[in-house]
Protein backbone atom coordinates (compact mmCIF):
# COMPACT_ATOMS: atom_id res chain seq x y z
CA UNK A 1 0.00 0.00 0.00
CA UNK A 2 2.93 2.23 0.39
CA UNK A 3 3.37 4.49 -2.10
CA UNK A 4 6.57 6.21 -3.50
CA UNK A 5 4.91 9.83 -4.83
CA UNK A 6 7.82 11.39 -6.46
CA UNK A 7 6.69 9.80 -9.62
CA UNK A 8 3.63 12.08 -10.10
CA UNK A 9 5.47 15.20 -9.52
CA UNK A 10 4.51 16.12 -13.10
CA UNK A 11 0.59 16.86 -11.29
CA UNK A 12 1.73 19.38 -8.66
CA UNK A 13 1.29 23.04 -9.57
CA UNK A 14 4.69 24.49 -9.16
CA UNK A 15 3.09 27.88 -8.54
CA UNK A 16 1.40 27.28 -5.55
CA UNK A 17 3.89 24.71 -3.99
CA UNK A 18 6.92 27.33 -3.80
CA UNK A 19 7.06 28.98 -0.28
CA UNK A 20 7.33 33.00 -1.27
CA UNK A 21 10.28 34.66 0.91
CA UNK A 22 9.62 37.23 3.71
CA UNK A 23 5.50 35.67 3.15
CA UNK A 24 4.68 36.19 7.13
CA UNK A 25 6.31 38.60 9.12
CA UNK A 26 6.31 36.62 12.21
CA UNK A 27 8.79 34.67 10.47
CA UNK A 28 12.18 34.90 8.51
CA UNK A 29 13.25 32.69 6.11
CA UNK A 30 16.50 32.47 4.50
CA UNK A 31 17.57 30.46 1.60
CA UNK A 32 21.11 29.20 1.10
CA UNK A 33 22.18 27.29 -1.59
CA UNK A 34 25.25 24.92 -0.76
CA UNK A 35 27.53 25.29 -4.05
CA UNK A 36 26.51 22.20 -6.32
CA UNK A 37 24.94 20.22 -3.94
CA UNK A 38 21.77 21.46 -4.65
CA UNK A 39 20.80 21.50 -0.57
CA UNK A 40 18.66 24.52 0.67
CA UNK A 41 19.57 25.37 4.26
CA UNK A 42 16.64 27.59 5.28
CA UNK A 43 16.15 29.30 8.38
CA UNK A 44 12.84 29.81 9.96
CA UNK A 45 13.16 32.49 12.94
CA UNK A 46 10.18 31.58 15.72
CA UNK A 47 9.64 34.47 17.13
CA UNK A 48 7.87 33.27 20.86
CA UNK A 49 11.11 31.13 21.61
CA UNK A 50 13.51 33.55 19.84
CA UNK A 51 15.44 31.00 18.08
CA UNK A 52 15.99 30.08 14.57
CA UNK A 53 14.89 26.33 13.87
CA UNK A 54 17.36 25.48 10.50
CA UNK A 55 16.12 23.08 7.93
CA UNK A 56 17.54 20.96 5.28
CA UNK A 57 15.66 21.13 1.69
CA UNK A 58 16.85 18.82 -1.31
CA UNK A 59 14.42 19.99 -3.82
CA UNK A 60 16.25 17.42 -6.57
CA UNK A 61 15.48 14.30 -4.58
CA UNK A 62 11.58 15.32 -4.49
CA UNK A 63 8.46 16.83 -2.79
CA UNK A 64 8.89 14.89 -0.11
CA UNK A 65 12.05 17.15 0.18
CA UNK A 66 10.76 20.35 0.33
CA UNK A 67 9.27 22.92 2.46
CA UNK A 68 4.76 23.06 1.34
CA UNK A 69 2.99 26.53 2.21
CA UNK A 70 0.25 24.50 4.36
CA UNK A 71 3.69 23.60 6.80
CA UNK A 72 4.36 27.44 7.45
CA UNK A 73 0.93 28.06 8.13
CA UNK A 74 0.92 25.71 11.29
CA UNK A 75 4.30 26.72 12.07
CA UNK A 76 2.90 30.39 12.34
CA UNK A 77 -0.27 29.63 14.68
CA UNK A 78 1.97 27.09 17.01
CA UNK A 79 4.77 30.32 17.25
CA UNK A 80 1.19 32.67 17.68
CA UNK A 81 -0.07 30.09 19.96
CA UNK A 82 3.16 29.93 22.48
CA UNK A 83 2.70 33.48 22.96
CA UNK A 84 -0.78 33.66 23.16
CA UNK A 85 -2.32 29.75 24.41
CA UNK A 86 -5.90 30.99 25.07
CA UNK A 87 -6.18 33.07 22.05
CA UNK A 88 -5.90 30.77 19.45
CA UNK A 89 -7.75 28.80 16.18
CA UNK A 90 -5.38 25.83 18.14
CA UNK A 91 -6.15 26.40 21.60
CA UNK A 92 -9.51 24.14 22.31
CA UNK A 93 -7.06 21.56 20.62
CA UNK A 94 -3.80 22.08 22.42
CA UNK A 95 -4.94 23.16 25.82
CA UNK A 96 -6.11 20.73 28.45
CA UNK A 97 -3.85 17.54 28.16
CA UNK A 98 -1.13 16.37 30.16
CA UNK A 99 2.25 17.38 29.89
CA UNK A 100 4.42 16.98 28.02
CA UNK A 101 1.75 16.93 25.19
CA UNK A 102 2.99 13.74 22.86
CA UNK A 103 2.21 14.49 18.98
CA UNK A 104 2.48 11.90 16.28
CA UNK A 105 3.31 14.03 12.70
CA UNK A 106 2.15 12.16 9.50
CA UNK A 107 4.22 12.83 6.45
CA UNK A 108 6.61 15.15 7.68
CA UNK A 109 8.83 16.10 4.70
CA UNK A 110 11.30 18.46 5.95
CA UNK A 111 9.72 18.16 9.49
CA UNK A 112 9.44 21.83 10.11
CA UNK A 113 5.87 21.52 11.67
CA UNK A 114 6.77 18.79 13.95
CA UNK A 115 10.16 20.48 14.85
CA UNK A 116 8.54 23.20 15.57
CA UNK A 117 5.70 21.88 17.66
CA UNK A 118 8.64 20.48 19.96
CA UNK A 119 10.15 23.44 20.40
CA UNK A 120 6.99 25.79 21.00
CA UNK A 121 5.38 23.25 23.22
CA UNK A 122 8.05 21.53 24.48
CA UNK A 123 6.37 18.41 23.16
CA UNK A 124 7.22 14.93 22.62
CA UNK A 125 6.71 14.59 18.59
CA UNK A 126 7.42 11.76 16.14
CA UNK A 127 8.37 12.74 13.05
CA UNK A 128 7.19 10.28 10.40
CA UNK A 129 7.31 9.53 6.47
CA UNK A 130 8.05 7.05 3.81
CA UNK A 131 10.70 5.32 4.69
CA UNK A 132 13.50 6.73 1.58
CA UNK A 133 12.61 10.47 3.04
CA UNK A 134 13.94 9.42 7.13
CA UNK A 135 17.86 10.22 6.87
CA UNK A 136 16.43 13.75 5.63
CA UNK A 137 14.37 14.01 8.53
CA UNK A 138 17.06 12.78 10.46
CA UNK A 139 19.37 15.18 9.63
CA UNK A 140 16.87 18.48 10.52
CA UNK A 141 16.12 16.61 13.89
CA UNK A 142 19.92 16.96 14.15
CA UNK A 143 20.09 20.07 13.14
CA UNK A 144 17.90 21.30 15.48
CA UNK A 145 18.66 19.48 18.55
CA UNK A 146 20.11 22.59 20.94
CA UNK A 147 17.38 24.67 20.44
CA UNK A 148 14.48 21.39 20.96
CA UNK A 149 16.71 20.84 24.71
CA UNK A 150 16.75 24.39 25.64
CA UNK A 151 12.81 24.39 25.05
CA UNK A 152 12.10 20.98 26.15
CA UNK A 153 11.51 19.70 23.58
CA UNK A 154 12.27 16.14 22.09
CA UNK A 155 12.00 14.44 18.50
CA UNK A 156 11.48 10.77 17.13
CA UNK A 157 12.02 9.74 13.82
CA UNK A 158 10.03 6.74 12.18
CA UNK A 159 9.02 5.69 8.88
CA UNK A 160 4.93 5.43 8.50
CA UNK A 161 3.49 4.26 5.19
CA UNK A 162 -0.18 5.67 5.21
CA UNK A 163 -2.27 2.31 5.04
CA UNK A 164 -0.04 0.62 6.76
CA UNK A 165 -1.33 -1.21 9.84
CA UNK A 166 1.73 -2.55 11.03
CA UNK A 167 3.79 0.59 11.10
CA UNK A 168 0.97 1.96 13.02
CA UNK A 169 1.52 -0.73 15.39
CA UNK A 170 4.72 -0.48 15.55
CA UNK A 171 4.29 2.97 16.73
CA UNK A 172 2.09 2.79 18.72
CA UNK A 173 -1.61 5.03 19.43
CA UNK A 174 -0.36 6.57 22.63
CA UNK A 175 -0.79 10.42 21.23
CA UNK A 176 -2.58 13.12 22.25
CA UNK A 177 -2.82 15.03 18.81
CA UNK A 178 -1.67 13.99 15.39
CA UNK A 179 -0.61 16.55 12.77
CA UNK A 180 -0.21 17.27 9.27
CA UNK A 181 0.41 19.78 6.64
CA UNK A 182 0.12 19.51 3.01
CA UNK A 183 -0.77 15.77 3.31
CA UNK A 184 -3.90 15.52 0.59
CA UNK A 185 -2.48 15.60 -2.96
CA UNK A 186 -3.10 12.89 -5.15
CA UNK A 187 -5.94 10.75 -5.06
CA UNK A 188 -4.60 7.70 -5.02
CA UNK A 189 -3.10 8.80 -1.16
CA UNK A 190 -6.86 9.58 0.06
CA UNK A 191 -8.18 6.19 1.21
CA UNK A 192 -4.18 5.29 2.70
CA UNK A 193 -3.77 8.43 4.55
CA UNK A 194 -7.79 7.65 5.92
CA UNK A 195 -7.11 4.14 7.20
CA UNK A 196 -4.09 5.44 9.27
CA UNK A 197 -6.63 8.59 10.46
CA UNK A 198 -8.78 5.48 11.42
CA UNK A 199 -5.98 3.43 12.90
CA UNK A 200 -4.74 6.54 15.01
CA UNK A 201 -8.28 8.01 16.02
CA UNK A 202 -10.01 4.98 16.54
CA UNK A 203 -11.85 4.69 20.23
CA UNK A 204 -10.65 8.27 21.07
CA UNK A 205 -14.06 10.02 21.22
CA UNK A 206 -15.09 10.37 24.62
CA UNK A 207 -11.62 10.00 26.20
CA UNK A 208 -11.01 9.95 29.80
CA UNK A 209 -10.47 13.71 29.92
CA UNK A 210 -13.07 14.76 28.04
CA UNK A 211 -10.97 15.35 25.01
CA UNK A 212 -11.33 13.56 21.76
CA UNK A 213 -7.68 12.47 20.22
CA UNK A 214 -7.42 15.12 16.93
CA UNK A 215 -5.74 15.35 13.86
CA UNK A 216 -4.93 18.58 13.29
CA UNK A 217 -4.31 18.94 9.12
CA UNK A 218 -3.50 22.30 7.34
CA UNK A 219 -4.45 22.47 3.58
CA UNK A 220 -4.03 24.16 0.55
CA UNK A 221 -6.68 23.29 -2.17
CA UNK A 222 -5.38 23.12 -5.26
CA UNK A 223 -7.86 20.42 -7.41
CA UNK A 224 -11.39 20.51 -7.17
CA UNK A 225 -10.41 16.72 -6.71
CA UNK A 226 -9.47 17.32 -3.39
CA UNK A 227 -12.97 17.83 -2.36
CA UNK A 228 -13.62 13.52 -2.88
CA UNK A 229 -10.77 13.45 0.29
CA UNK A 230 -13.55 15.59 2.51
CA UNK A 231 -16.44 13.65 1.63
CA UNK A 232 -15.25 10.34 2.37
CA UNK A 233 -13.77 11.39 5.58
CA UNK A 234 -16.85 13.12 7.42
CA UNK A 235 -18.31 10.02 6.68
CA UNK A 236 -15.51 9.10 9.31
CA UNK A 237 -15.35 12.19 11.32
CA UNK A 238 -16.29 15.12 12.10
CA UNK A 239 -14.46 17.88 10.33
CA UNK A 240 -14.20 21.17 11.48
CA UNK A 241 -12.86 24.52 10.37
CA UNK A 242 -9.93 26.06 12.92
CA UNK A 243 -8.29 28.61 10.81
CA UNK A 244 -8.04 29.92 7.26
CA UNK A 245 -5.48 31.85 5.79
CA UNK A 246 -5.90 34.84 2.98
CA UNK A 247 -4.88 33.73 -0.14
CA UNK A 248 -1.00 34.41 -1.06
CA UNK A 249 -0.09 35.85 -4.10
CA UNK A 250 -0.78 33.85 -7.01
CA UNK A 251 -3.73 32.07 -5.16
CA UNK A 252 -7.24 31.75 -5.45
CA UNK A 253 -7.43 30.02 -1.83
CA UNK A 254 -5.39 30.48 1.04
CA UNK A 255 -4.62 27.40 3.43
CA UNK A 256 -7.32 25.45 5.53
CA UNK A 257 -6.66 24.47 9.13
CA UNK A 258 -9.33 21.30 9.62
CA UNK A 259 -9.62 19.34 12.92
CA UNK A 260 -11.02 15.79 12.61
CA UNK A 261 -12.39 13.67 15.42
CA UNK A 262 -13.85 10.39 15.82
CA UNK A 263 -17.33 10.47 15.08
CA UNK A 264 -19.52 9.76 17.84
CA UNK A 265 -21.86 6.57 17.61
CA UNK A 266 -25.22 8.63 18.03
CA UNK A 267 -23.61 12.03 16.65
CA UNK A 268 -25.42 13.93 13.77
CA UNK A 269 -23.69 13.30 10.47
CA UNK A 270 -21.56 14.96 8.80
CA UNK A 271 -22.03 18.52 11.57
CA UNK A 272 -20.21 19.39 13.80
CA UNK A 273 -20.09 23.04 15.24
CA UNK A 274 -20.82 26.44 13.83
CA UNK A 275 -17.42 26.20 11.77
CA UNK A 276 -18.44 22.34 9.92
CA UNK A 277 -16.27 22.02 6.97
C1 LIG B 1 3.27 17.39 -0.19
S1 LIG B 1 4.41 16.71 0.91
C2 LIG B 1 4.19 17.66 2.39
C3 LIG B 1 5.41 17.58 3.26
C4 LIG B 1 5.30 18.39 4.57
N1 LIG B 1 4.21 17.92 5.39
C5 LIG B 1 5.12 19.85 4.29
O1 LIG B 1 4.00 20.38 4.45
O2 LIG B 1 6.11 20.51 3.92
C6 LIG B 1 3.56 15.20 1.32
C7 LIG B 1 4.36 14.28 2.23
O3 LIG B 1 3.62 13.08 2.42
C8 LIG B 1 4.51 11.98 2.29
N2 LIG B 1 3.80 10.80 1.80
C9 LIG B 1 3.28 10.58 0.57
N3 LIG B 1 2.75 9.36 0.48
C10 LIG B 1 2.91 8.78 1.69
C11 LIG B 1 2.57 7.50 2.21
N4 LIG B 1 1.95 6.58 1.46
N5 LIG B 1 2.89 7.24 3.49
C12 LIG B 1 3.53 8.17 4.24
N6 LIG B 1 3.89 9.39 3.81
C13 LIG B 1 3.59 9.69 2.54
C14 LIG B 1 5.53 12.45 1.27
O4 LIG B 1 6.72 11.71 1.33
C15 LIG B 1 5.69 13.91 1.64
O5 LIG B 1 6.71 14.11 2.57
Amino acid sequence: MATHDDDDEDDINPVTMILPDDQDDTMRFRTIQEGASEQHLQQHYVRSIDSTLLIRQLPSQGLSFQLWPAATTLVTLLDQHRCQPTNNPLSSTLLGHGHPLNILELGSGTGLVGIAAAATLGANVTVTDLPHVIPNLLFNAEANADVLTANGGAIRVEPLRWGEADDVKLIGRDFDLILASDVVYHDHLYDPLLETMRLLLLGSAGTENGRAKAFVMAHLRRWKKDSAFFKKAKKRFQVEVLHVDSPSEGCRVGVVVYRFVEKLMNSNSGSSASNSA
